[in-house]
């Protein structure tokens, strides 16, 4: 084993990053090992240097992390400060001064991988991200390289653990989605904004991430159609068990049929009890990949945390550090397929549409022939009346979202609709 250690700099020290130094000390006899070098702790670039950090020589701490990325000694930059700058500038500056990088940044690889992809390769260093999405879970280097002989033509996900807890709440109790999200945030599930994850940016920026690597094809953040669960209502979640389904919040890559495109997307979804991720309960994440020789695969775990988060970092720092030793590189960017990203218009699928009617004869062959003329085939449709008021409920074959766009803005102009409640896609079957 060389005696001489790889140094590492760890840019941000917080809920990821204060674990990821504490596994390094810990089993830093086994790292050394599995690597074939011992790896030192070169150096913490954090914001506030004055808070205590425990397990952390002070003499380690700095506020100038470009400082620590130029020094030129450092073999590897583990980037888990988040946000885009000055990450990325981090990041490229890490590349041009010799180290490889290991980062847990989605928002950055979804917004500009491109760029950071350019830099590892123009500077021949390693770039690994497991961390950026799902959390613990094998999924990167599961699809960039166990699944590279493959053609992967579907990935279906839950990617978020706090939209999982607040609809697996709202299923399993009947609360609506305040009273989910209060309880989420009261037990740290939900930060104290939590846009991020309810209006579903979060899964998205993963479900950018995770198409390009799928389809070897590059997807940003702006392509992934998304929409959060906010309007998520109680009544959904009574209509879905009716109908054999829980409500998910999914990211959903897919190939065309015809291999020309892909769409990326996130929005709440029905899916059948029994489809594998309905039964993935509070914070946890899995993710459904389906290949063409491989067939269905499944990947399941913790999404966040401080402690799993780290175990794919350290993986991927393992990874690198014995590359560098080796004197190789990983997989770099594969996007060779250049496909175009199909707006969401062009997304097949089932629809569940609720919608609030006069009670009166004719109402039904009404909003049957919207349907039709859109070209929408309806597979149920369920009547409920009181009171000179209905609510009706329409299930839909497959139809290309655009077309089901056209049918609900015919509906609400009739006048016997009163209000369209609820929209909801049905996937999984
Ligand atoms: N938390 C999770 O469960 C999780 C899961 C998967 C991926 N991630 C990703 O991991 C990354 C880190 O997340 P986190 O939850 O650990 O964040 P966090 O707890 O907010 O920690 C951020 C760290 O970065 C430091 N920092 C911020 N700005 C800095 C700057 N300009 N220069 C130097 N240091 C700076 C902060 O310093 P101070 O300590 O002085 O404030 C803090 O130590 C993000 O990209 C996130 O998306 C997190």
């Amino acid at each position: 084993m060389r005696t001489r250690p790889l140094k590492v700099a760890l840019l941000g020290c917080g809920v990821v990053g204060s674990e990821v130094a504490r596994i390094m000390t810990t089993h830093a006899d086994d790292l050394a090992a599995r690597i074939g070098a011992p790896v030192e702790l070169a150096g913490v670039a954090v914001r506030r240097p004055s808070k205590v950090r425990e397990g952390i020589d002070p003499a380690l701490i700095t506020t100038d992390a470009t400082a620590l990325v130029k020094r030129g000694d450092i073999d590897v930059v583990i980037e888990v400060i988040g946000g885009i700058e000055p990450a990325r500038t981090l990041i490229t500056t890490a590349f041009e001064h010799g180290a490889s990088v290991v980062s847990a940044n989605k928002a950055l690889l979804a917004e500009d991988g491109a760029t950071l992809y350019a830099a590892a390769e123009q500077h021949g260093r390693d770039l690994y991200f497991e961390a950026a999405v799902a959390g613990a879970i094998p999924l990167i280097r599961p699809l960039r390289e166990s699944l590279a002989g493959d053609k992967v033509n579907r990935v279906l996900g839950i990617v978020n653990g706090t939209t999982n807890f607040i609809l697996d709440k709202m299923d399993s109790s009947g609360t609506g989605y305040s009273e989910a999200l209060d309880e989420a945030t009261a037990l740290g599930y939900a930060e104290a904004d939590p846009t991020a994850d309810v209006e579903g940016f979060d899964a998205a920026a993963k479900a950018a991430i995770l198409a390009g690597i799928a389809f070897h094809t590059r997807v940003r953040l702006d392509d992934v159609y998304r929409e959060g669960l906010t309007e998520v209502t109680a009544a959904d979640m009574a209509s879905a068990r009716r109908m054999g389904c829980t409500v998910k919040l999914l990211a959903i890559c897919e190939r065309a049929a015809d291999g020309q495109s892909v769409t990326a997307r996130v929005h709440p979804a029905m899916i059948p009890l029994s489809h594998p991720l309905a039964s993935v309960r509070e914070a946890y994440n899995a993710v459904f990949v389906e290949a063409e020789a491989a067939g269905q695969l499944m990947f399941y775990g913790p999404g966040a945390g401080g402690s799993p988060t780290a175990s794919a970092v350290l993986g991927d720092l393992v990874a690198v550090c014995r590359n560098k030793l080796a004197e190789a590189t990983g997989p770099g960017e594969s996007a060779y397929t250049q496909l175009p990203v199909s707006p969401m218009g062009d997304v097949v699928t089932r629809y569940h549409i609720s919608l609030d009617v006069a009670d009166k004869p004719g109402v039904l062959a009404q909003v049957a022939t919207v349907f039709a003329e859109h070209g929408v085939s309806i597979d149920t449709l369920r009547q409920q009346g009181k009171d000179g008021e209905a609510s009706l409920v329409v299930v839909t074959h497959r139809a290309p979202d655009a077309a089901l766009s056209g049918t609900v803005e015919a509906l609400r102009k009739l006048d016997t609709v009163r209000g369209v409640a609820s929209i909801m896609r049905v996937e999984g079957e």
